[in-house]
């Protein structure tokens, strides 16, 4: 086997990747200004099919944030649901429903919550509409009727972002249940149009918290990469 040969950047990309992970409780004080616009600048270089860049950013924050997550407990006590990109269980292979127990497992370990307390666990779902207390949330929004191939798309911006923030020391969630209350988003934003894909929460972690403590794996590349030639 031949030694990857490493540039000046190898390092970087490594601590830059790999040390960048979900957080799901922060602290309360906000991003300065002039960094979120850094990051938001620097997420926008992402790459996308033909340069069409077919997403649109909502970041939420300050008092238009506490309406907001007010409106999603709302929402959720209500069961006023809506998805603009739809969801079910199934769409996971068996193997991907396994990793995500897995997840789940260790998740609600941290949360000291038992596996089958469905109660404790739809207790913590409902206050993570408040975006495990971070002062930010940024919501992607995809245009276009391109369903998945846009959507590729904002994933590619969805992950620049993700690490633009790591880079300003900003600790980040991707929160999918976000997209499942679409049109209140879309109400107490004031806007129309796009179809929702996922919320980011933002902001400071709170390294105290058990629950940021949480390690993933991955599966070994041989699991999931294979090399033709
Ligand atoms: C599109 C997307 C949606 C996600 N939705 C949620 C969510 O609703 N709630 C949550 O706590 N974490 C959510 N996550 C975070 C994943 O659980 C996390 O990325 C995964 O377990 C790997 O852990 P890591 O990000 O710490 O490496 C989401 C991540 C992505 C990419």
């Amino acid at each position: 086997m031949s030694w990857p040969f490493p540039t000046e950047l190898s390092s970087c990309a490594e601590k830059l990747i790999r040390g960048r992970h979900a957080s799901r409780a922060f602290r309360p004080e906000p991003v300065p200004e002039e960094t979120m616009r850094r990051i938001f600048s620097l997420a926008g270089a992402a790459p996308s099919n033909s340069n069409a860049q077919p997403w649109q950013v909502e970041v939420v924050s300050g008092a238009a944030r506490e309406r907001l997550a007010g409106a999603l407990q709302t929402a959720h006590a209500e069961r006023r649901t809506s998805v603009d990109v739809p969801y079910a269980e199934q769409m996971y292979a068996p193997v991907h429903q396994a990793r995500r127990a897995a997840f789940g497992a260790e998740l609600y370990g941290a949360l000291s919550i038992a596996p089958d307390d469905h109660a404790a666990r739809a207790a913590y779902d409902a206050e993570s509409l408040r975006f495990y207390g971070a002062p930010h949330v940024a919501f992607l929004f995809v245009h276009g009727d391109g369903e998945a191939r846009l959507a590729a798309d904002v994933g590619a911006y969805m992950q620049t972002l993700l690490l633009a923030m790591t880079a300003y020391g900003v600790d980040s969630c991707p929160q999918g249940l976000l997209s499942f209350y679409a049109d209140t988003v879309r109400a107490e934003l004031g806007i129309t149009g796009g179809k929702l894909l996922v919320g980011i929460s933002f902001g400071y972690a709170d390294e105290t918290a058990p629950v940021n403590r949480v390690k993933t794996e991955r599966v070994p590349l041989e699991s999931s990469t294979a090399f033709h030639d």
